[in-house]
């Protein structure tokens, strides 16, 4: 429908326009029944519908409506399958039209920095590119049916220890190509209605005051036209949010800040531009949902099997001695709590009232002879020599035991971080005695972040269903039963143990700041240049076939760095049952140009394969899957060079390599004074000439050898090796040379450059 939204705004008194400014209650925004703007509700999110009827809380404890439980992000990331994330999305949109909600907030993008954060449950990976393409697609499936997203929480919000004050302290380099990035490419692409700024400090400054975050980068760089809301209690100063960008505040503030905003409008602190632009901003997406309203059905059961489907499509098979697939009638032990009450999802705002739920024992009772022993308890962490006992004669008398493990609730939870990086005691007492009375053990993990597994070198497979949705249980029976074939791979690094992290020096910091030390450095970027073992890498899984790559291609061989890069590679299933395969590329910096990972995913792609087919898989790349970002650019930079396209089975497991050179027209700007370094200044082509002559000339004159012998001793190559890390200064103390030709030669360097 055609409207004014600035005419309206302009019909608006000071105190509605400072009233559209936060929320009506936990849920709701106001209305101005008088302009037509109506009453809209969001609701959390993200992988399910948790939309409380009364009483409200923002930590998941009181009941919301009966829904569907989604596999949370930490499953459906290792996925790897855009498609599958916008059906999921979409399938949520639709579930927000038929209930009335406007907005779901999510999905969630931090990145994982450390395994010990308390709601990597809800985060996708510790890659941005990874993170980034599975945001894109959840906002575009959920907003493809008129219903808004709230990507969040933006940014550096990495732990949950003192979250709603701690500073987290990152250089901009880091920021941009890990935390913000993750960001990026969903705000650009998917055009989410909102944002939602993240409790903490960034540098220092809160995240929702901040103009550099809130305007400068979301805004003015990447273009941003929705409007930002406040994680919910995240506001610190109303009137200096406003003014960084902040438009919503979450949930109400009582009228407090609202009254704050009338006030600072009539002393004149803040201009009323300010205030108008933000309620247009709001009543834009408001009026936006209005227009896209649309008759819906809530159809529990299709989004229950759809909730099968993506988990199936999305746990991981990380070992597997020819134990699985499992034979339908076998004599199995069913071993483990989470057998029956599978850990499904995590705790705090994104609960999900779920309408059912399924477990494996339920799942699998008609493909084989089951038994179960509870094996645990999950109350408190003590081995119960009971259980222990009956769980051992269960798995003696069976083929196969099937141990279903992982973490209990208490152990990781929005609101706080987990202590270290184990599982429970007595679950790995339970898969230790187990594995002494039956040769055939497989492990099936309920978990939000990655656990220590001493005992991965005694049992025959191990599957990651990670926090799988309410549909778990016929997920993980399908696939222990060969019904589906698993084909998620892991979107984020095992390590060996905790201390391997390399946020575990800087974790989670003193309460005041956390200093993220490690820089660009995360996840596999840090074990791969380490060249640290690791449990298991970034990017693996194994499937019940193979695959085989072959003829890795590049369109071109060198390429300017405004072009684009297509590259193609043949998969082929050479195993003998149908399969996908999650192709991954990898981008390797050879220019020498900056510090940089070994390797960095800059694309992937997932197909389906029949026993011997073929498919060839084409991938795009761009200046921006190349480039760092330069902070004396302000700008990302690819140094011209060469660049290594690598395709990998994983992070360690690169199975084809091919060359581009890059070519850019991009001037990295020196400063030049006598400081500067012989080393940096022959190393540009520009000023190499000016140096090289003048320190022949220099040498002539100081009378050593003759002019024409000197001029040819000197290459550029030597005068490199001997004085790389010399500044020019140097020059007065190590070849005599005086101050006046020294200010000349800074001076003749300085227009080389300029040229
Ligand atoms: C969480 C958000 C959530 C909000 C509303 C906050 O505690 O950090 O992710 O959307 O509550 O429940």
């Amino acid at each position: 429908m055609e409207r004014n939204v600035k005419e309206i705004v302009s019909q608006m008194t000071l105190e509605e326009k400072a009233g559209m400014c936060s929320g009506k209650d936990f849920w709701h925004l106001k209305s101005v029944e008088r302009l037509g703007i109506p009453e809209v509700m969001v609701s959390d999110g993200p992988h399910g519908l948790r939309k409380q009827a009364d009483q409200a809380d923002h930590l998941g404890i009181n009941e919301s409506i009966k829904a569907v439980c989604f596999p949370a992000a930490c499953a459906t990331a290792c996925s790897f399958d855009r498609e599958l994330l916008e059906e999921m999305g979409s399938a949520l949109g639709v579930e927000c039209q038929a209930e009335n909600v406007s907005v779901l907030l999510g999905p969630a993008v931090n990145i994982k920095r450390s395994p010990l954060c308390g709601r990597n449950f809800e985060y996708f990976s510790e890659d941005p590119y990874l993170a980034g393409q599975m945001a894109k697609a959840h906002i575009q499936g959920v907003q493809k049916e008129g219903v808004g997203t709230s990507i969040k929480h933006f940014a550096a919000n990495n732990q949950e220890y003192h979250r709603m004050s701690a500073s987290s302290e990152v250089d901009e380099r880091t920021l941009r190509e890990i935390y913000l990035a993750a960001f990026e490419t969903p705000v650009k692409e998917a055009k989410p209605k909102t944002v939602m700024c993240s409790y903490n400090r960034i540098n220092g400054v809160f995240a929702s005051e901040n103009p550099w975050l809130l305007d400068e980068v979301l805004r003015k760089e990447w273009g941003y036209e929705g409007y930002v809301m406040s994680d919910w209690g995240a506001v610190n100063d109303r009137v200096s949010g406003l003014k960084a960008g902040l438009e919503l505040e979450m949930p109400a503030s009582g009228g407090q800040t609202d009254r704050q905003i009338v006030e600072a409008v009539k002393n004149g602190t803040l201009k009323e531009e300010i205030l108008d632009r933000a309620v247009e901003r709001i009543l834009n997406v408001i009026f936006d949902y209005v227009d896209h309203r649309k008759d819906a059905v809530f159809d529990m059961e299709k989004d229950h099997a759809l909730a099968e489907k993506v988990e199936t499509e999305s746990m991981v098979l990380l070992k597997n001695d020819e134990i699985l697939p499992l034979k339908k009638g076998v004599r199995a032990a069913f071993i483990g709590a989470f057998a029956k009450n599978p850990r499904y999802q995590g705790g705090g705002s994104s609960h999900i009232n779920s309408f059912r739920v399924t477990g494996a024992l339920e799942a699998a009772k008609n493909l084989a002879e089951i038994t179960f022993a509870e094996g645990y308890g999950l109350k408190e962490d003590v081995i119960d020599e009971k259980l222990i006992a009956e769980a051992v004669e269960a798995a003696k008398a069976a083929e196969v035991a099937v141990i279903f493990a992982g973490l209990p609730d208490a152990f990781e939870s929005e609101g706080y971080d987990r202590a270290h990086m184990e599982m429970p005691k007595c679950q790995n007492h339970l898969i230790r005695e187990i594995c002494k009375v039956q040769p055939n053990v497989v492990v099936v993990l309920h978990n939000g972040s990655p656990v220590e597994m001493p005992w991965a070198d005694e049992v025959g497979g191990i599957l990651e269903a990670y926090l799988g949705g309410q549909g778990v249980g016929t997920a993980e029976a399908r696939i222990l039963f060969g019904e589906a074939n698993p084909c998620g791979k892991l979107a984020e690094t095992i390590p060996y143990k905790l201390s391997d992290n390399p946020s575990y020096l800087n974790f989670p910091g003193d309460g005041e700041t956390v200093e993220y030390k490690e820089g660009i450095f995360v996840g596999y970027r840090y074990y791969d240049k380490k060249e640290m073992p690791v449990r298991y890498p970034f990017g693996y899984g194994l499937s019940y076939t193979q695959f085989t790559y072959s003829n890795l291609k590049l369109d071109k061989k060198s390429m300017r760095d405004t072009e684009t890069l297509t590259v193609s590679v043949d998969v082929t299933n050479s195993g003998d049952r149908e399969g996908k395969e999650i192709i991954q590329l990898y981008v390797a910096d050879k220019t020498g140009s900056a510090n940089r990972p070994v390797r960095e995913l800059k694309n992937f792609a997932k197909v389906s394969l029949a026993p011997g087919e073929t498919k060839t898989v084409r991938m795009e790349l761009n200046k921006r899957s190349f480039a760092w970002y330069h902070v004396k650019l302000h700008d990302w930079y690819a140094a011209s060079g060469n660049y290594e396209i690598q395709i990998g089975k994983s992070s360690r497991e690169i199975v084809l390599i091919d060359t581009v050179e890059l070519t850019t027209e991009v001037k990295v700007p020196m400063e030049i004074h006598k400081n500067t370094t012989v080393g940096r200044l022959m190393d540009d082509p520009r000023m190499a000439p000016v140096l090289q002559d003048a320190l022949s000339e220099m040498m002539q004159t100081m009378g050593s050898g003759d002019g024409q012998a000197s001029t040819e001793a000197i290459s550029p190559e030597m005068i490199k090796g001997m004085m790389e890390s010399m500044p020019l200064r140097g020059l007065r103390s190590f070849a005599g040379m005086d101050e006046k030709a020294l200010d000349q030669l800074v001076e003749n360097l300085r227009a080389a450059q300029r040229q």
